[in-house]
C-alpha cells in the first residue's frame, strides 16, 4: 500500500514537472510571438506607411519587447533542455552549451530596447532606431534558434 502511494506520487510529479517544463516552452512561444507582432505588425508597419506612426503604440510595442528582455533569462532553464514544441522553431541545445554566449545576446537586446525607450517620439527617429533592435533578434535567432524539421 505504501509503495503504491509513492509510485502514484512519484509519477504525478513526473507529470507535473512535464506539465511545467512545457508551460515555460509555451511562454516562451507567447513570448516570441508578441514579440513578432510590436515588431513587424506595429513598429515595422508604421516604418513600412502601412501604419500612421502613432506614440501610444510605439509606448505599447516598446514595453512588450522590454517584457521580453526582462522575462529572457529565465525562458531557458536545464529543465526544458532538449524539449520538443509544436510550432516553427525551437530553441537551440547551445543556449545550454554556450550560456555565456547566449546570455550576452541577452544583454545585447536588452541594451538595445532601453536604448530606444524614450528615443523614439516621431517616424524619423523609430527608422533611425527600429534596425538596431531588429539585429539583436536575428543575432540570437542566429546563433541560438533552429528550425524544426
Ligand atoms: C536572446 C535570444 C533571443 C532574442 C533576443 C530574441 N529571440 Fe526570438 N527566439 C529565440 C529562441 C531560442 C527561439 C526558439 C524558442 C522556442 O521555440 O521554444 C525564438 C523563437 C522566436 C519566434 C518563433 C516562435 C514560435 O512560434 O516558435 C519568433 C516569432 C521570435 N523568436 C521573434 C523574436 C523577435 C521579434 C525578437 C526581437 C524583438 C526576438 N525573437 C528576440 C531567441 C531569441
Amino acid at each position: 500500500m505504501l509503495r503504491t502511494v509513492v509510485v502514484v506520487g512519484s509519477l504525478l510529479l513526473g507529470t507535473s514537472v512535464v506539465v511545467a517544463q512545457q508551460n515555460v516552452v509555451a511562454q516562451t512561444q507567447t513570448l516570441m510571438k508578441n514579440s513578432g507582432k510590436s515588431l513587424g505588425g506595429v513598429l515595422g508597419a508604421m516604418v513600412k506607411g502601412d501604419k500612421p506612426y502613432d506614440q501610444a503604440a510605439v509606448d505599447g510595442a516598446l514595453s512588450q519587447l522590454s517584457d521580453l528582455a526582462k522575462k529572457l533569462p529565465d525562458q531557458f532553464p536545464d529543465s526544458v533542455k532538449g524539449i520538443e514544441t509544436d510550432g516553427d522553431y525551437s530553441a537551440s541545445p547551445k543556449i545550454w552549451t554556450n550560456r555565456t554566449e547566449f546570455n550576452a545576446q541577452i544583454a545585447s537586446f536588452t541594451k538595445a530596447v532601453s536604448d530606444a525607450t524614450g528615443k523614439i517620439k516621431d517616424l524619423d527617429s523609430l527608422k533611425a532606431t527600429l534596425p538596431t533592435i531588429t539585429k539583436q533578434c536575428g543575432n540570437c535567432h542566429e546563433g541560438f534558434r533552429v528550425k524544426n524539421l
